[in-house]
């Protein structure tokens, strides 16, 4: 599949102006002399975007003398579809890019994250990634019935303080799941999310960093939400699920993004204000993790450890009581299944 290019900030942005409008008008008409008007430009250009939001899967009729009206809107993450289901004044999700097709959503909002005037709290979803990129410079499976998004965070965080956000992302996936199944999500360390013990979301934070300070993290959320069992390749089936899988139910997207943004949001400020962060939400997140009181493996930078998972730290180490007796607290690695 050919690589979907962001269309430019200012189509995206007129594009999502007359949806804004289709929308308001809840399924009744809209002239094209209106929707000219209010975006600025001529109403073949209207008409134009108007197939734009066809081929993202809007129905839309169009009527001589009457106008266009919307029949069918698409559960995909656009930005007057997400801001309608998040908090007035929340500013994650703010400002939303979409791309149906694009390689990884970390590594174009990272590019794009280089531009100062890209705002903090800027969403860049896709519908697939071709190249999604996962932890440990692994691929990320990515097709079109999942959520794939990244947030730019552009807040003053000390570097020292960075690993919490994904830990804080973890609990928010997960408080967002839940808001849409009673089935149980646990969270494997340091930020997997489980549901029937295979990972159903994971989580990878990039950031770029001046000195001890932090300039922006890129932090790529990507949840197994509808997608079917079956369409897992050989190498995941057995170890990855889908919140459809896992439930029975498909879940509705654009909602879990806001859910997740809106749970995020307090918790991003709290850290950015120098405030408790991960210790405000550790025993939520003890009270899910699926790794603590198990003997475990983990693979770390500097090797395999293996012992019995004793606990986390409120900076998100992981505290392992060796089967010699020696206690480690390990910073980063993966807990092998
Ligand atoms: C992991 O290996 O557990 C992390 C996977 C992170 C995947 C998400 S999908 C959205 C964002 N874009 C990417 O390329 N990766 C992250």
């Amino acid at each position: 599949m050919a690589e979907h290019a962001l269309t430019t900030w200012e189509s995206q942005d007129l594009r999502d102006r007359i949806l804004e409008r289709l929308l308001d008008a809840e399924g009744d008409w809209v002239s094209g002399a209106e929707l000219s008007a209010i975006t600025g430009v001529s109403r073949t250009a209207v008409w134009k975007h108007i197939q734009t939001l066809e081929e993202l899967g809007f129905t839309v009729e169009a009527v001589r003398h009457r106008g266009y009206r919307l029949t069918h809107v698409p559960d995909i993450v656009l930005e007057p579809l997400l801001r309608r289901r998040l908090p007035a004044g929340c500013a994650l999700g703010r400002r939303v890019l979409y791309a149906p097709v694009i390689g990884s959503t970390n590594a174009t909002l990272a590019h794009l994250a280089q531009s100062p005037a890209l705002p903090h709290g800027t969403v860049l979803a896709a519908g697939t990634q071709t190249g999604g990129r996962g932890r440990r410079g692994r691929s990320w499976f990515s097709p079109d019935t999942g959520l794939w998004f990244s947030v730019l965070i552009r807040r003053q965080i000390p570097l020292s303080r960075a690993a919490e956000i994904t830990l804080l992302a973890s609990v928010a996936v997960r408080r967002a799941i839940l808001r849409q199944t009673d089935a149980p999500v646990q969270i494997k360390w340091p930020n997997d999310l489980l549901m029937d013990e295979r990972k159903v979301c994971g989580i990878l934070a990039e950031l770029r960093a001046d000195g001890e300070e932090v300039q922006h993290v890129v932090l790529g959320i990507g949840i197994n939400a509808n997608v079917p069992h079956e369409a897992f390749p050989d190498e995941l089936a057995n170890i990855a699920t889908s919140i459809l899988a896992a439930s029975g139910r498909p879940v509705h997207r654009t909602q879990l993004a806001a859910d997740v943004l809106r749970e995020l949001e307090p918790m991003v400020e709290a850290l950015a204000m120098g405030g408790a962060g991960f210790a405000a939400v550790i025993d939520e997140w003890r009270s899910a993790c699926h790794t603590l009181g198990r003997d475990i493996r983990v693979q770390t930078p500097g090797g395999l450890v293996e012992g019995f998972a004793i606990d986390i730290s409120p900076d998100g180490r992981l505290l392992v009581r060796t089967h010699t007796g020696e206690r480690l607290s390990i910073p980063s690695g993966e807990v092998l299944f």
